[in-house]
């Protein structure tokens, strides 16, 4: 398991909901919760790592000691958005060394399945809010360049032309599968289990 970089074609993908909650799909989430602390993130979305499942996992405070804020979200829906709207610096592990402010909503009222396969409601703000927006858009194959002003994603273009460049550089090298590979591989795993 990697993290996948933009413009990886998985970071545009869609996912389908999962129908069961087993060993292996957990056996996943661990190794995306090793990947997030490895990397020193907050969150991480399934499709970040080339999977096609609605799964995200969180640690704010990106410590795997800190147990009582390591969250794994299997199907999340967020089914309410309130509070006022707040704007705050984001990065992503799939656009490293990009960070820019984002607008959204300071709270928000979430639906998953957790990894004992349990339905739980979840009332987040702040932080915790925000961190499963910006997850939960990659399940929609969102990023957050997707929701900045037009001044903050003029700041970022070259630093998107870059990474465009280095992602090419990787496919003339074979490094990266071709599109229909991938779109292959994904809808196999797709079918496996959703
Ligand atoms: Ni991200």
């Amino acid at each position: 398991m990697r993290i996948v970089k933009y413009p990886h074609p998985t970071l545009r993908y869609k996912s389908k909901p999962l129908l069961r909650v087993d060993s292996e799909l957990k056996k996943m989430i661990h190794q995306m919760l090793d990947l997030m602390y490895a990397n020193e993130g907050i969150g991480l979305a399934a499709n970040q790592v080339d999977l096609p499942y609605r799964v995200i996992v969180m640690n704010i405070k990106s410590d795997q000691n800190a147990k009582e804020e390591e969250h794994a979200f299997i199907n999340p829906v967020i089914v309410q958005r309130k509070g006022r709207m707040e704007e705050k610096e984001e990065g992503c592990l799939s656009l490293p060394e990009i960070s820019a402010p984002v607008k959204r909503p300071q709270k928000i009222v979430l639906n998953a399945y957790n990894l004992a396969g349990q339905e739980v409601t979840w009332e987040l703000e702040g932080l915790h809010a925000r961190v499963v927006q910006h997850e939960c858009d990659h399940l929609d194959g969102i990023l957050f360049i997707d929701r900045l002003s037009p001044a903050n994603l003029l700041a970022v273009k070259q630093a998107l032309h870059d990474m465009e460049a280095a992602f090419s550089g990787e496919r003339q090298r074979g490094i990266i599968p071709d599109d229909q590979l991938i779109a292959a591989r994904l809808s196999e795993l797709e079918t496996a289990r959703t």
